[in-house]
């Protein structure tokens, strides 16, 4: 038997691995719910355009050549109302019923204009992440997260987007549709999950080398989960327990760590990178690229250049093997 090369290997596992469903086919909210039967409509009658056109060019390639003769030019008489009608009325109507229904479809979002009620949340596009804000009145509930959003199932939920430095796009396809994150704008979007679920997205306008890894996740929840997943968020930190614990927590104030990243409760306050308070709790890291499990922290820590060339996160070589060890434990107790 042949063996299998290595690189088809490691490929297949890549696609496989990326094969999170993704799909405008699989809506679970009502503004997807919408966009998917106009999808379908769209679709459908475009099929029957190809079909009707395909058939009309089988019809005259398969018809008999005939002679020269045959060709000369005749009088027809009303011929030209084939060309009228089918070149121009239909796609005339064809078009503007797939532009009124694309403008309804349109309507569905709460744009500039409107009623502008406060948003719940806050989203921040950077190169290459997403800072998450729960907003709140009262300032000591304001909270900020990184590249997962927590939502409550059942209800919509309106997001400011913004942007850091380029332009980005919101992106959650069994959700609703694309807005993009405009830099000194801020536009809103209105998201609604009806059954509880992870939902991938990804940023859909392309902002540089790891626009493709601009991965975004949100977590539809029952509502009594979200609000004490909120409300566990809202605290700072947890104290390390162990020794190895605090030997990283020492080694997190005092390495490059702390010059870009937050930790709330310790003195860990730069907004540079992600907020990594509770990071121990996300699903994934590095933007929902990898699992988030101590091996791929140690291997961000140290090589996040060659996972994902470009980041803004350096290759952090101050560590010897204990020490980041230590680091990470103290990291993943970050729940
Ligand atoms: Cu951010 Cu593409």
């Amino acid at each position: 038997m042949r063996a299998i090369h290595p690189t088809f290997v490691a490929v297949t596992a890549l696609i496989l691995a990326g094969c999170t469903r993704q799909s405008v086919w699989s809506p679970a909210g009502p503004a997807a719910r919408d966009l998917e039967r106009l999808n379908w409509f769209v679709t459908g009658l475009f099929l029957i355009v190809a079909v009707v056109v395909l058939g009309l060019v089988v019809f005259v390639a398969s018809r008999p050549r005939g002679s020269l003769d045959w060709h000369a030019p005749v009088d027809v008489g009303g011929g030209h109302s084939w060309l009228i009608i089918g070149g121009f009325a239909i796609p005339a109507v064809i078009l503007a019923v797939v532009f009124i229904s694309g403008l309804q479809g349109m309507s569905k979002f709460p744009l500039e204009g409107g009623v502008r009620t406060p948003a719940e949340l806050r989203l921040v596009g950077h190169q290459w992440w997403w800072e998450v804000e729960y907003l709140s009145p009262k300032p000591d509930l304001l909270m900020t997260t990184a590249n997962e959003i927590h939502i409550p199932v059942g209800r919509p939920i309106d997001i400011d987007l913004a942007s850091y430095d380029v332009i980005h796009s919101f992106w959650v396809p069994e959700l609703h549709g694309k807005v993009d994150l405009i830099p000194t704008l801020t536009n809103r979007i209105r998201i609604e999950a009806d059954r509880p679920g992870n939902y991938r997205g990804q940023c859909a306008e392309y902002c540089g080398e790891q626009h493709a890894h601009m991965i975004l996740t949100v977590i539809a929840q029952r509502p009594e989960d979200y609000s004490a997943w909120l409300t566990h968020q809202r605290e700072d930190a947890a104290a390390p327990v162990t020794p190895e614990e605090k030997r990283g927590q020492t080694l997190f104030l005092t390495r490059p760590c702390v010059t870009c990243h937050t930790i709330r409760g310790t003195p860990a306050g730069s907004h540079v990178g992600p907020d990594l308070t509770h990071v121990g709790a996300r699903l994934r890291i590095a933007t929902n690229m990898l699992e988030n499990n101590p091996a791929n922290l140690a291997a961000w820590v140290t090589h996040a250049q060659s996972l994902k060339p470009g980041v803004r996160m350096p290759n952090i070589t101050a560590f010897n093997g204990e020490e980041l060890q230590a680091l990470v434990a103290y990291l993943s107790s970050l729940k």
